[in-house]
Order: structure tokens, then C-alpha cells, then sequence
């Protein structure tokens, strides 16, 4: 049985409450845990996660803010191939594991050998054949003569480690034992082959040192960097949900604007029979109905959040929608801590992110906040009068994003597509450099609120609060959130 709303959430939004400050616990802000979970499976050291929309995310959102520790969810709007694509630009571009080393056969000369060095900046395995992917040996940078010696014509298989003399390790190798077998023999790369010497895999040093020194980063078990994908709940979504499953997307996400409804029940039963254990994010809803709801069919976590979005026109063309703080609040009350709630949409300031996450959401979607800047898809646009620098931002459901979403829609879903009138507008924002600036921003104030808290980790702050919001969330009268954020 839900428990029922406090009267100090009802109309609430971010702007509506101050946090009171308690006597501070720790020491140093700079090493406050933040860690907190995505869905039961998968914690975020930095519980913030870019919006499934093409203004926001796609492979280099998702790679720069999973570095941060979050994670990038890549909107749907292009093709099941595009999508993919940009799964696999993020899976692929900073585990410890290099999936699918290049690799060239023992009978290329070593000119070739020596313009591929240059061009990829790495050492090159050797296979027999072209194509087999049978290791013949390891050609690094030491095996080349830096002089000319005249005979360039010569096979790499002359000048490599021939595989007899390498150290192999079987895929699936851990960190720690990869580690070891480097520095024991003071080697640089470490090729993972099966039973019958077929290239499976390539550890380098490098990428193993790179994984040590970025503790926060969101990574899976291989150390790849953890990506989410987002799917509708109709047409192709299925066969979408599986190819994107297959690329290595750690995390799904059916999106639909009404959650609460028949369509959604349908796709998450759909989705659950053909992928029982893929972790599985719903949204959106706005109510305690609809978090149990989505609790009941099974998601993994809940996003919350019907109209507060910049991009969006909802509440305004159909009064429909809770205010997001109140819907937080409801959610969890709800669910509790048994689905993990993302509190979507609505964020304008740094405090924005503490506050739904003290009212009980895990982790928090930005759109606009994260857009703009250079890992955003889109270009930089110049404004001819003021020679600003702009980039542009689009609700999901403007005419022009939806237009993008179309791809694998069946014809009555089409049809009903184009006959729906807006409920999202596009904006120009202000071009803002890299979003990893941003992320190290929010982190930065999220520490500080929580050590306004007197508490030592967000994990406390939200426990305590949640538990008695009206010992720690102070209401504001209009004179008071004048003194606050007027300046
Ligand atoms: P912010 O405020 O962070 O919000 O930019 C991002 C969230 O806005 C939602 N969204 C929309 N809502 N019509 C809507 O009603 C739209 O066209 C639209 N596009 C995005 C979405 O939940 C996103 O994460």
C-alpha cells in the first residue's frame, strides 16, 4: 500500500524548497562518495545520465560522461544499424580489453607494417594468413629498424615475436592477473588467444594504466565503458532492443511520453519474454499509480517526469503533468528503494540534481543542461548579428525530432506520429565547450550539498532525508525565493 504524500511536496518543483545546513561531518569535501544506482545491478559513482534525445546523446556523450562515472543513454532517432554503431563506438573505445585487435599476416612487408605503425600509433599483431585470425606473432615499434636498412621488402614474419615466444592469456583474463603478467615481464602488450590460438582479444598497458588512474569511471566487468540505448514500444523496437543488446548496451530504456498505459504494459511483457535479465529502464510517469505500475511489470528502474523539461510543451498544450519534485516524491514513496527512481527533466541549476535526489530519486536525466556543448550531436552555429556561438536543443517530440524517430515505425504509428500536433519545441542554447567541464562541475556541488547536510556520503544525505523531508527541506514564500535566486 503506498504511503500517501507529505502536504510539503504538493505543487512542488525544484525551485520551491532551500535545504537546511547541519553542523558538517567531514573533513574535505573533494573525496565525498556519490555513488548511487542506476537499476539493482548498475551503480553510477556520478549519479547523473544524459537524456535519450538527438540534441544530447549519442556515442560521444555516452563515452565523455561514462569517463565521468555517469552514463549516456543514445536516442533512437536514426537507424537500428546508426544506433548500433554508436553502442559500439562507446564499447569499444576504452575498456582495458581491446575486442578486436587489427591485425596483419606474417607475409606483409615490413613497408606496410611500418605505414600502418604510423598511421594507428600502435604495434600490430601478426595473424598466419590474412584473415585467419590465427596469431602468428607480435610486431611492436622495438622490432622495426628506426633506420632506413634498405629492405623494407622483407616479411614482418622476419622481425616479429613469433607466438612461441609471446605471453598469451585466455579472453575473459582478469584485470589483475593481466596486470601482473605485464609488469612480470616487463612487457607492453598482453594478446588474448582460445585453445586454438584465435586472436580473441589485446591488453595493453597503456589502457590497463588508464583504467587504474579514472577510479570513478562507469565501466562492465570487462572494463569497457557502460552505455545505455533507448527504444519506443512499438514497431521495430524489439528487433532494435536486440541488436543494441547484442553491441553491448549494458542498459535499455523504453521511452514513451505516457508510461502509464496499455502501450507500455504490452512492450514491457515483449521485451521480458525475449530478454528475461537485460536490465531495463521505463518511463515516463508521474504518479505513485504509475511507478507501481512500471514496479510491477518488472523494470529495473523508473524514469520519472511528465512535463518539466525545457524541450517540452506538454503541460502547456494539455495541462497534463505533476510537478517534479511532488512526482519524485511520489514515486518513491511508492517504490521505494526496491526500483531505483531517475528523476527526468526540469534541471536548471547544480542544486536541482541534489534536491530530486534527496526527495528520493537514484539518479537524475539531463537534457538542456548537457546540451550545447561539444559532445552533443549537432554543429556549432554562428549568430550572424551577435557572432555567438549556439548549438541547437529539441524536445523528442518536436516536429523536427520526430521527423528522426520515424525509422522502423509500422504505418498506423506513422500516421498517428504525423497527426499528433507538437508537444516539443526546439530552442538555441549557448555553445558551451566540453561536457566533461560540466560533469566535474556538478560533481563539485553535489559534494558540497551533501557536506551542507553534515552527512559523510550522498548515500547517507539520502537516506536521512527521505526518511523526514520536513526536518531537512525548508518551503519558500515568494519573498524568500526572490532573496534566493534573484541576483
Ligand atoms: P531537460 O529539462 O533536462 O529535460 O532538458 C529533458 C527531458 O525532457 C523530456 N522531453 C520531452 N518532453 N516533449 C516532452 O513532453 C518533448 O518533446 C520532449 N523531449 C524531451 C525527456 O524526458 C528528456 O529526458
Amino acid at each position: 500500500m503506498d504511503r500517501v504524500i507529505e502536504p510539503l511536496f504538493l505543487g512542488r518543483t525544484f525551485d520551491d524548497f532551500l535545504l537546511r545546513p547541519r553542523e558538517g561531518a567531514v573533513g574535505s569535501r573533494g573525496g565525498i562518495p556519490l555513488s548511487s544506482r542506476l537499476t539493482p545491478t548498475l551503480d553510477l559513482e556520478l549519479p547523473v545520465v544524459s537524456a535519450n534525445m538527438d540534441s544530447v546523446t549519442g556515442g560521444a556523450m555516452a563515452k565523455a560522461i561514462a569517463l565521468e562515472g555517469g552514463l549516456g543513454f543514445v536516442h533512437r532517432g536514426m537507424s537500428i544499424e546508426a544506433q548500433v554503431r554508436e553502442v559500439e563506438r562507446v564499447k569499444r573505445s576504452h575498456g582495458f580489453v581491446v575486442e578486436e585487435p587489427f591485425a596483419i599476416p606474417r607475409s606483409a612487408t615490413l613497408r606496410e607494417a611500418r605505414e600502418l605503425m604510423r598511421r594507428r600509433g600502435t604495434s600490430l599483431l601478426i595473424e598466419e594468413a590474412p584473415g585467419s585470425r590465427i596469431l602468428a606473432g607480435l610486431l611492436t615499434k622495438r622490432d622495426v629498424p628506426w633506420f632506413g636498412d634498405g629492405d623494407d621488402d622483407r616479411p614482418v614474419a622476419e622481425m616479429m615475436t613469433p607466438f612461441e615466444r609471446l605471453e598469451t592469456r585466455p579472453p575473459g583474463v582478469s584485470l589483475e592477473e593481466a596486470e601482473r603478467v605485464l609488469f612480470a615481464r616487463r612487457i607492453e602488450k598482453l594478446p588474448l588467444v582460445d585453445g586454438e590460438r584465435r586472436i580473441r582479444g589485446l591488453i595493453t598497458k597503456q589502457d590497463v594504466i588508464l583504467h587504474r588512474h579514472r577510479p570513478s569511471v562507469s565501466k562492465d566487468t570487462k572494463g569497457r565503458l557502460l552505455v545505455g540505448a533507448a527504444t519506443g514500444a512499438t514497431g521495430d523496437y524489439i528487433e532494435r532492443a536486440a541488436e543494441l543488446i547484442a553491441a553491448g548496451a549494458d542498459v535499455m530504456l523504453i521511452d514513451i511520453a505516457h508510461g502509464h498505459s496499455r502501450v507500455m504494459r504490452r512492450a514491457i511483457e515483449t521485451f521480458r519474454a525475449r530478454f528475461p535479465d537485460a536490465p531495463l529502464v521505463c518511463g515516463n510517469v508521474g504518479t505513485a499509480e504509475g511507478a507501481r505500475f512500471l514496479a510491477e511489470l518488472g523494470a529495473d528502474a523508473i524514469k520519472v517526469g511528465i512535463g518539466p523539461g525545457r524541450g517540452c510543451r506538454t503541460r502547456l498544450e494539455t495541462a497534463a503533468g505533476v510537478p517534479q519534485l511532488q512526482a519524485v516524491r511520489e514515486a518513491w514513496l511508492a517504490v521505494g528503494e526496491e526500483v531505483p527512481i531517475i528523476a527526468d527533466g526540469g534541471v536548471k541549476a547544480d542544486k536541482d540534481v541534489f534536491l530530486a535526489l534527496a526527495c528520493g530519486a537514484s539518479t537524475v536525466m539531463m537534457g538542456s543542461a548537457l546540451s550545447g556543448t561539444d559532445e552533443a550531436p549537432g554543429t556549432v552555429i554562428v549568430d550572424p548579428a551577435t557572432g555567438q556561438k549556439k548549438k541547437i536543443y529539441r524536445g523528442m517530440t518536436s516536429p523536427q525530432a520526430v521527423l528522426n524517430t520515424l525509422y522502423g515505425a509500422d504505418e498506423a504509428d506513422l500516421q498517428d506520429a504525423l497527426d499528433t500536433p507538437a508537444e516539443g519545441q526546439e530552442i538555441q542554447v549557448p555553445y558551451r565547450g566540453s561536457v566533461i567541464e560540466i560533469l566535474k562541475r556538478i560533481r563539485g556541488h553535489l559534494r558540497s550539498a551533501v557536506s551542507y547536510t553534515g552527512c559523510a556520503s550522498l548515500a547517507e544525505a539520502r537516506e536521512r532525508i527521505c526518511a523526514d523531508p520536513s526536518a531537512w527541506l525548508i518551503p519558500l514564500s515568494e519573498a524568500s525565493r526572490r532573496e534566493s535566486y534573484e541576483r
